[in-house]
């Protein structure tokens, strides 16, 4: 019996179809990369913007040819895009082939949905609303000498463009010596030279813990585990980038100095707008003392352009942050309405032409700076 994954979207994601091979591998199901020989075909979705969720059905439609000739095949689809009931609703009547539907907190029940599935000749499609971080999974790690490791999960900011908070629920800390636990186990097979921490907002780590622990002291205790490995991580909120963990990232050589920062706006209405709860002046501040504290670090950020109302004064402060700072790298989207959040709501939704037009001069402009600093 064989297993194929598609994996849709962030590391989050890569590292959640770990979890899944690693439930398949148990149950006596082997990889293949090719999806004609599978028994099972696992779709791990993204739903963070249109295009995402558009190429999900254009993958998922293509596979009803091949149910038709081989109704053996169980198709099940996960993640973001079915934890929303309307989606999931949506790809059940859309595609009455597809065998299992579930969403981001129940894909661990991947296994004893098989078995219903074939035991009953029925299918299946059940959301979870909330779930715990799963400790005892066995995964399946594809990476090669990265290994992720889930510090949290979900999200408590509520960026009014962001779906995640709805289909990753509140931010949830798993409990600081399970997580020590898991990167000595790592560390020691020799096999791993990066462990890199997973979590929507890192820099809020620990706070709903019973006994808070922050960020800060989570990476320092990860330095002290011995071996020759680098500890990189991701995603940090502006908002919650403390001193001490700027701190931590100069003063231990373990870890990379590699900071990705998003921004998404240059502009103080739209970040405010945005609910970012910080401001340009603030977002430079950090910077600055990024620089100061540690000299050649890597900085890379997230843009989304086209937020409602954005005027294209307001636009041109995004690019200036960017000519600003100089980024070593960023990546740049046009804003798409998320069914759900607050800014789907709101007046002013700009012109898809505009919005194309404005990644576009983004984009060239990140060009031209990494030409300039490779120059140099
Ligand atoms: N539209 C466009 N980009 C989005 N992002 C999140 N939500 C949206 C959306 N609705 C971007 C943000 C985030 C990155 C992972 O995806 O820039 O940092
Ligand atoms: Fe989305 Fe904002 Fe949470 Fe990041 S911090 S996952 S952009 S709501």
């Amino acid at each position: 019996m064989k297993y194929h994954i598609v994996t849709f979207g962030c590391q989050m994601n890569v590292h959640d179809s770990e979890k899944i091979a690693g439930i398949l591998e148990e149950k006596g199901y082997e990889v293949t990369d090719k999806k004609e020989d599978a028994d099972i075909i696992v779709f791990n979705t993204c739903a963070i913007r249109e295009g995402a969720e558009d190429r999900v059905f254009g993958n998922v439609g293509a596979l009803k040819k091949m149910k038709r000739e081989r109704p053996s095949l169980i198709i099940a689809v996960c993640g973001c895009m079915t934890q929303k009931q309307e989606t999931a609703e949506k790809m059940k009547a859309k595609f009455p082939f597809v065998d299992i539907i579930m969403g981001t907190f129940n894909m661990t029940k991947l296994s004893e949905y098989i078995d219903r599935v074939r035991e009953q000749k029925k299918r299946l499609l059940e959301l979870y609303e909330e779930g715990d971080i799963d400790e005892l999974l066995p995964y399946k790690r594809t990476s090669g000498d990265n290994a992720w490791v889930n510090i949290m999960q979900g999200c408590n900011n509520f960026c009014t463009y962001c779906i995640v908070p709805y289909v990753r629920g509140r931010e949830k800390s798993r409990e600081e010596e399970s997580i020590l636990k898991e990167i000595k186990e790592l560390v020691a097979t020799g096999q791993y030279k990066k462990i890199t921490l997973l979590g929507q907002n890192v820099n809020s780590y620990g706070k709903d813990l019973k006994e808070p622990v922050s960020f800060a002291k989570l990476l320092s205790d990860i330095c002290k585990i011995e071996g020759d490995f680098k500890i990189w991580f991701m995603t940090s909120h502006p908002k919650d980038l403390s001193d001490e963990v700027i701190d931590v990232i100069a003063k231990e050589d373990k870890i990379l100095k590699d900071i990705h920062l998003p921004a998404q706006s240059g502009n103080n209405r739209i970040l405010a707008l945005m609910n970012r709860k910080y401001t340009r002046e603030k977002y430079l501040e950090i910077i600055d003392k990024i620089r100061a504290k540690i000299p050649n670090c890597r900085i890379t950020s997230d843009f989304i352009v086209g937020f409602p109302t954005e005027t294209e004064e307001e636009f041109n402060d995004t690019y200036s942050l960017i000519e600003q700072v100089r980024y070593d790298s960023i990546f740049a989207f046009i804003y798409s309405p998320r069914i759900g959040t607050v800014a789907s709501k709101m007046e002013g939704q700009i012109d898809e032409k505009v919005k194309h037009e404005r990644v576009n001069k983004l984009l060239k402009l990140e060009k031209k700076i990494q030409k300039e600093d490779n120059k140099k």
